[in-house]
């Protein structure tokens, strides 16, 4: 548990907080994770973390960290709170987190079709490495990825 000033804190999810995180996931996404996918990851150990305004849970990041590179495999913000910089601030929290378990290297994949993300990731001073062809599903077939990475 970390507060973060203004009602802000964030906390591991557990499986208690699907529901929760389904219903942004859904509104957020037109291709979300399933109830499964987010189920997984909480078995794997990835990194499941919620970010709270008092004991609202208004946004998550999901990432792994294997030897020195953290990997965002999520990140998303209530669409009902997007645009009040709640997106730069779990991912400068995401860095930091993963900078104290030892990762030197930050590696993150992005839609092509998500201007919104790649701007917060630039912004941050994430650099384009690659394009990953059809990497993505999209409602009517596939759509590449950009992969990004910076150094932490
Ligand atoms: C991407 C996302 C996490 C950003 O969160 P947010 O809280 O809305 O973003 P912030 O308010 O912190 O914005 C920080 C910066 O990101 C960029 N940005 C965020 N939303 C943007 C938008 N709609 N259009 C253009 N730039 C945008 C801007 O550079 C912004 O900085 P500025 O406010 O100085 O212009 C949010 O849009 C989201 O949850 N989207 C759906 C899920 C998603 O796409 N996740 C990423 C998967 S790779």
């Amino acid at each position: 548990m970390k507060s973060l000033g203004r009602d802000l804190w964030l906390r591991p999810m557990s499986s208690a907080d699907l529901d929760a995180v389904l219903a942004i996931e859904f509104r957020a996404y037109s291709v979300p994770w399933s109830r499964n996918n987010l189920a997984e990851s909480l078995a794997y150990g990835h990194h499941c973390v919620c970010l709270m305004q008092e004991q609202r849970l208004i946004g998550y990041y999901i990432s792994q960290t294997i030897v020195d590179e953290a990997h965002l495999l999520n990140i998303c913000i209530d669409p009902d709170l997007q645009r009040r910089g709640l997106g730069e601030l779990l991912l400068q929290e995401w860095m930091l987190a993963a900078r104290e378990e030892g990762a030197s290297r930050a590696l993150l994949e992005v839609r092509v079709s998500n201007p919104a993300a790649q701007a917060l990731y630039q912004k941050l001073g994430f650099q384009l490495l690659s394009r990953r062809k059809g990497y993505y599903r999209t409602l009517t077939g596939k759509e590449d990825g950009l992969v990004m990475a910076r150094t932490i």
